[in-house]
């Protein structure tokens, strides 16, 4: 019996892009009309996108720095991090600040510290995971013993009038009385965003640190079979069908 054969290069790969990523926005997807097209030339997407740069076979984190992360998200991670380490920062906050919106960079917006301290659990130290979840609701609530502001930049957001709703407020509450809390609130505190067009701090600038405290696996990013390793896979492979 024959295998069926693989989709040649050359036939066109239908791209059906993710619910979460389209639902409400207007943008509709019609998955009917692909499956009608479906044919000898028309497949749907599988493996690598040729219109993404291709990841190496072990992929390293800094490698979605480069070749996954959008633009605006890489700059601002590496920018935050890059003004802890100059006041002389903890390499811990440092790390913290190098990964807190990850989840943007590559695969969700929607509650991004939480999806991101998930994605980097297994890899860091808890305090950094931690941190990472922690900083999304901590910046909805000041703190002045931090001179830590609500952000300008949320009222422009979301309006001056916007309530963060009950688990944000639940789970700030919760991170005030942590001992970890300084973490979390320093990650807040270099959230700062950047939108001129100052360059960033080259990623390498963060290796060693990296090397220090982020336990890269000997298999690569994706490959290595930990609780998140589908999430990796996810951003190198981000327009697979299913
Ligand atoms: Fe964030
Ligand atoms: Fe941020």
């Amino acid at each position: 019996m024959c295998e069926p054969e693989w989709p040649q290069a050359g036939r066109e790969r239908m791209i059906v892009p993710a619910p979460v990523g389209t639902r409400g926005t207007g943008i509709e997807i019609d998955e009917p009309g692909m499956l009608r097209r479906m044919d000898a030339d028309h497949v749907f997407m599988m493996g690598d996108n040729p219109a993404l740069p291709r990841m190496p076979e072990k992929p390293r984190l800094l490698d979605f720095f480069r070749l996954r992360f959008q633009g605006i998200t890489a700059r601002h991670l590496l920018t935050s991090a890059g003004r802890a380490l100059d006041d002389g920062q903890d390499e811990k906050v440092v790390l913290a600040c190098l990964l807190h919106d990850i989840a943007n960079g590559a695969l969700i917006r929607s509650d991004h510290g939480y999806w991101g301290a998930q994605l980097i659990a297994p890899y860091v130290d808890e305090e950094v995971a931690w941190a990472v979840q922690y900083h999304q609701p901590l910046r909805y609530f000041a703190d002045e013993a931090f001179g830590y502001a609500y952000p300008e930049s949320y009222n422009a957001f979301f309006g001056p009038d916007y309530v963060p709703p009950d688990y944000i407020r639940r789970d700030a509450e919760h991170a005030r009385g942590h001992r970890w809390y300084k973490t979390a609130r320093l990650v807040t505190l270099y959230d700062i965003y950047f939108f001129d067009d100052t360059p960033a701090p080259d990623p390498e600038r963060f290796a060693d640190i990296i090397g220090r405290h982020f336990r890269e696996p000997a298999e690569g990013l994706g490959f290595d079979g930990s609780p998140t390793a589908h999430m990796w896979r996810t951003m190198i492979w981000p327009n697979n069908f299913l």
